[in-house]
């Protein structure tokens, strides 16, 4: 497996990764985030070069609150069940502004990205921008949660 990859300008990732980050954005448009007025939005290229997007939902009932990763994998699932998903890209902006923030997934989708990756045997790779401004493409969702709980823990 390849190693992690970081670049500090988004020119510098490869074709597909600088297109997906940019489906991502297009898609933080369409969250729901009224409260956080964190916009955060994730597109999911499919192995068979489907585009799936979603953007953070939140809901007046703070708990119901769903992060983007998780809107678009389980969106991916639901619409293209047994299709590899080859990468994600997730990208946030505070509200009306155009620079992007840190997304660096928090641990439910983190734990949501390891199952679909654990169920297809094939690594997911993970496209984000890091606190320290840098881009980042994980190899796999494994990358992001180490020592994790998965399916192979029930057998
Ligand atoms: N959020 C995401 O969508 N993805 C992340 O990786 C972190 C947080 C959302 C959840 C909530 O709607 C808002 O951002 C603030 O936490």
């Amino acid at each position: 497996m390849k190693g992690i990859l970081s670049h500090e300008h988004l020119e510098d990732l490869d074709a597909e990764s600088k297109y997906l980050v940019h489906k991502a954005k297009d898609a933080a448009q369409h969250a729901h985030a009224p409260y956080s007025k964190f916009h955060v939005g994730a597109a999911i290229l499919l192995a068979d070069d489907t585009l799936i997007t979603g953007g953070n939902q939140e809901n007046a009932a703070y708990p119901l609150c769903m992060c983007a990763e998780r809107v678009v994998l389980y969106a991916s699932s639901s619409a293209h069940p047994g299709k590899i998903i080859k990468k994600m890209a997730v990208i946030a902006h505070k509200k009306n502004q155009k620079e992007l923030v840190a997304a660096t997934s928090c641990g439910a989708c983190r734990q949501v990205m390891l199952e679909y990756e654990t169920i297809q045997k094939r690594p997911i790779e993970i496209v984000m921008l890091t606190k320290e401004s840098n881009w980042v493409i994980f190899p796999s969702a494994s990358f992001l949660l180490p020592f994790s709980f998965n399916q192979e823990n029930l057998i």
